[in-house]
């Protein structure tokens, strides 16, 4: 394969990367039982994907599952930080798919990659934040004429798209993989709560028994990180903006404040809300010396650095691996994990392969279900279909060898009748 066909930091990582991959796929054995019927029907013969995801071990199981299905598969990394270079090289060597990702690219060269993606002109995109469906549309326009449909993986991404369907502007069908129950009750909670932890661990070291950790937003990902640090031994507090998800905080057990009132007694703060500057500099200001802040939502933003750079009297890059230490006026200092990016990718390896196994099956399933449907799509945001989910939720149950019970007739009569048992 030319040199120009593909971009990843160190092609000599591809035997490291490779076992990576092959250890993942030992965990995802629903999306491996797709990949083999995949090579059996190739329901994408001769269709060009480009998928814009973390590049980690579990996407490369995905990439493979694609491949299987005849897809012609491009992939660039959805996040500048979050590529494992011996997964990127062991795709480009051992699976002959051209990868455009290297871990901690800048700015240009991010968007270099998702330009080079885009050049493969896909019927099928695969986004984890849309990025590569928002230059699609600002730039590559003339390639959506002939798209089949968008697969969106995460929270920000379908928000995104739901936001340009409501101008009337999406030129594409999209399906809100994100949103099937199968991928955010458990990708979201369990992957996202577990991973951040490790990220956090994996940077700082630091013991969470007893720790005032302050989780910013009680949505899917939140709930599974305070559970986390709670179980760790840690003194949760959530804040919130939304009254009910707030309310289910409580009552769950966590400490419910203001971000205001949490910035004066947090020692380890966390957010996930999607939102920007959810800390912002009068949080900053209040937070005490030796605080450790970080970021586990889909974008940046999360945390206003900008202020926090003009705030510093001194910044210090790379404490340790993936912390910056700030010192503000006063000398109290203020540490930031893996530059304010999602933090379980960033510091550690993002979700376990397990979780992913159901979040990529899913989208594998309802890419193919896209191409059968191609000719009804309309440009709009489309769910999941139930019986994707139903099907990946069986499988992942049976290959944890449990067993659920049926409905008997009689029950099902009950169920969806007003007068019986009245
Ligand atoms: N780190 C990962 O690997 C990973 C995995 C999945 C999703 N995500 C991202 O994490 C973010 C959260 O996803 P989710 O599925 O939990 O979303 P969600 O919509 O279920 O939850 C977000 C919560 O944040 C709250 N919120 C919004 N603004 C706030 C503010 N200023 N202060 C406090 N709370 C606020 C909302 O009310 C909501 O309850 C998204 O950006 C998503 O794309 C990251």
């Amino acid at each position: 394969m030319a040199k120009n066909r593909y971009d990843v930091g160190d092609l000599g990582a591809a035997a490291r990367g490779k076992k990576r991959i092959l250890w993942a796929d030992q965990d995802m054995p629903v999306l491996r039982r797709v990949r083999e019927r995949f090579e059996r029907e190739r329901p994408f013969q001769g269709l060009s994907f480009s998928a814009c995801l973390h590049v980690t071990a579990e996407t490369a199981n995905l990439v493979r599952a694609l491949k299987a299905g005849g897809a012609q598969v491009v992939l660039c990394a959805s996040n500048p930080l979050s590529t494992q270079d011996d997964v990127a090289a062991a795709l480009v060597k051992y699976e002959r798919i051209p990868v455009f990702a290297i871990k901690g690219e800048d700015h240009k060269t991010y968007y270099r990659h998702l330009r080079a993606a885009l050049e493969h002109k896909p019927v099928i995109t695969m986004d984890d934040g849309a990025d590569l469906v928002s230059m699609l549309h600002k730039e590559y326009a003339r390639l959506a004429g002939k798209m089949i449909a968008s697969m969106e993986e995460t929270t920000t991404g379908v928000i995104r798209l739901r936001a340009l369907a409501k101008d009337g502007a999406l030129r594409i069908p999209v399906i809100a993989v994100n949103d099937a129950a199968t991928k955010h009750l458990f990708d979201n909670r369990y992957g996202t709560g577990q991973s951040t932890i490790d990220g956090v661990i994996r940077a700082t070291d630091m013991l969470l028994a007893g720790k005032r950790v302050v989780v910013a937003g009680y949505g899917w990902c939140g709930k599974g990180v305070a559970s986390r640090a709670r179980g760790m031994g840690a003194k949760v507090i959530v804040t919130e903006v939304d009254p009910i998800r707030a309310l289910e905080a409580a009552m769950d057990g966590f400490e419910v404040m203001s971000m205001k009132e949490a910035a004066r007694v947090g020692e380890l703060f966390i957010t996930l809300t999607g939102d920007m500057h959810v800390i912002g500099r009068e949080h900053l200001r209040l937070m005490k010396d030796g605080a450790v802040i970080c970021n586990s939502g889909h974008f940046d933003i999360e945390i206003d650095i900008k202020s926090l750079k003009r705030m510093a009297v001194k910044e210090e890059r790379n404490v340790r691996n993936y912390v910056d230490a700030y010192t503000l006026p006063g000398g109290k200092r203020i540490y930031l994990l893996g530059e304010g990016r999602l933090v379980n990718l960033a510091a550690a390896e993002g979700h376990p392969a397990s979780v992913m196994d159901m979040s990529f099956a899913t989208q594998a399933l309802a890419s193919e279900w896209a191409v059968k449907n191609r000719r009804k799509l309309k440009p709009q945001v489309y769910d999941v279909p139930k019986a994707v989910e139903d099907w990946v939720a069986r499988l992942k149950l049976s290959s944890m060898g449990l067993h659920i019970d049926k409905l008997s007739k009689e029950q099902e009569r009950y169920l969806s009748s007003w007068q019986v048992g009245t």
